[in-house]
């Protein structure tokens, strides 16, 4: 790290601003005083040039497609790793031992039950309910079950809790919204494997592991792992920064994945899939929507804030696309569809000349259907793997000694000071 300074020059006065260079030469200008030196703020809309703390947990590189966890490439995780592993990594800063790991393992798989008070919240639930709604209610009820957790002093008792329960708290969401009995956990399988048998198992019968599929989540949840500052990491931050609990800061992550700009644009994926197929195939017509300027229609799963080329998790994921599709031939007009869509926009003007690739959230949609999840599922699936990221930064925001509470600034638009006028003399 080296610092060095720059000048800002506001009418005759100047004003030094010291630069932050981070470990991969990207570099920050340091505004931290900007108000007291000029009296003014920055204006920033959607935080798109704010860096608002140094973070050394994954690192995005959007002009080139680059991204890493804790310094190790994420097409080397997803080939190489484990969820599991990746999660001990996102939250101890180092890859574990054989021995690290087998402990953490065993740590998550004997936490893996809910706590029966929290099937009651479960069933009070209507059906109808969106399973995010269920998964972030479960989330910050949890801390209610667990206030021995809620110091930071407990973080890692914390983490292991939440990695073991969001499974069966997602799984869970998933039966009720279908009305089906809640499977408890085997703990004699994997991760992955455990949280499809609680997802899928039906009652009275032997539920059967298929690999190929528990490895595609796998590689799925160590994907979406963590990515820098975005929108429900920062509201974890956020949220984190005035001091609320762990189980408070990412139940708030999980609601702020919900939209359909972030972690809901992959339901919005296959809810395009689907209008499209049942409008006779004809994707054009919503290509043709997405570039007029004059509708605001947007194609869910094109475009990212970083990325300004390929997004490296969309590369990983679209070979095991193309395999399940292959598998799958024929079986799903839908993925064929979707690779026909993207065909298309790949070599269309308009995405090249606004670097509009598909986003992670393109394919995942598709693989979580091959998977056999409904829609509704997708966002709670990218939220499962998002917990090891929303820890991790809560974990080293609690410890910078330079956290602050977040509270940004505005530059007011509203009206200028009146005076009040009862209400019987308004006209
Ligand atoms: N379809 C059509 N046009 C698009 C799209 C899209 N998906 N995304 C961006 N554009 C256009 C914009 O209209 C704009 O065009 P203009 O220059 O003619 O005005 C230009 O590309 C730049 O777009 P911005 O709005 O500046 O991009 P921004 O960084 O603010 O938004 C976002 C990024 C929200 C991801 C956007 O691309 C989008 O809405 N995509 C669809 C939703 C989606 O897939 N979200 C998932 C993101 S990944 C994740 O959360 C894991």
């Amino acid at each position: 790290m080296e610092e060095e300074r720059a000048v800002l020059r506001h009418g005759k006065v100047e004003h030094p601003l010291e630069v932050f260079v981070g470990t991969e030469g990207e570099s920050g200008l340091d505004i931290g005083r900007l108000l007291s030196s000029t009296g003014m703020v920055a204006l920033d809309y959607g935080f798109a040039n704010t860096a608002w703390c140094r973070s050394a947990v994954s690192f995005v590189d959007g002009n080139v497609g680059a991204l890493r966890y804790r310094g190790y490439p994420i097409e080397q995780l997803a080939e190489h790793s484990c969820f599991l592993e990746v999660s001990y990594l996102l939250f101890h800063g180092e890859l574990p031992t054989l021995a690290q790991l087998a402990e953490w393992r065993e740590a998550i798989t004997v936490e893996t039950l809910l706590d029966e008070g929290m099937r009651q919240m479960f069933d009070a639930c209507p059906r109808e309910a969106h399973p995010m709604v269920l998964l972030s209610a479960a989330v910050t009820a949890m801390g209610a079950f667990h206030p021995e957790l809620e110091s930071t002093l407990a973080a890692e008792q914390a983490a292991i809790h939440l990695l073991a329960k969001v499974p069966t708290a997602a799984a869970f969401s998933y039966r009720r919204s279908r009305g089906l009995p809640y499977a408890y956990p085997r703990r004699s399988l994997d991760y992955c494997s455990r949280f499809l048998q609680m997802t899928f198992s039906v009652p009275g019968e032997e539920y059967e592991v298929d690999p190929v599929a528990a490895r595609a989540l796998d590689v799925l949840l160590i994907l979406h792992a963590d990515h820098e500052q975005n929108c429900s990491t920062s509201t974890v931050r956020l949220v984190g920064s005035s001091r609320a609990t762990v189980f408070a800061s990412v139940a708030s992550g999980v609601n702020a994945l919900s939209g359909p700009l972030h972690g809901g644009a992959n339901q919005e994926v296959l809810e395009l899939l689907q209008q499209i197929h049942a409008d006779g195939g004809n994707y054009a017509k919503y290509l043709a929507r997405a570039k007029d300027r004059e509708d605001t229609f947007r194609l869910p799963g094109f475009g990212h804030r970083i990325y300004r080329s390929y997004d490296p998790r969309a590369g990983v994921l679209k070979t095991f696309a193309d395999q399940l599709v292959t598998r799958q031939a024929g079986q799903d007009p839908l993925l064929e569809i979707a690779l026909a869509l993207e065909q298309t926009a790949l070599t269309d003007d308009y995405f090249i000349e606004r670097h509009l690739y598909p986003n992670v959230d393109f394919y995942s949609g598709i693989l979580f259907r091959a998977l056999g999840f409904p829609t509704r599922m997708f966002p709670v699936l990218f939220a499962l793997g998002r917990f090891p990221g929303w820890i991790a930064q809560w974990k080293e925001m609690t410890e910078d000694p330079e956290t602050r509470i977040g509270r940004p600034r505005q530059v007011y638009v509203g009206s200028p000071q009146r005076d009040y006028v009862p209400v019987h003399e308004r006209r």
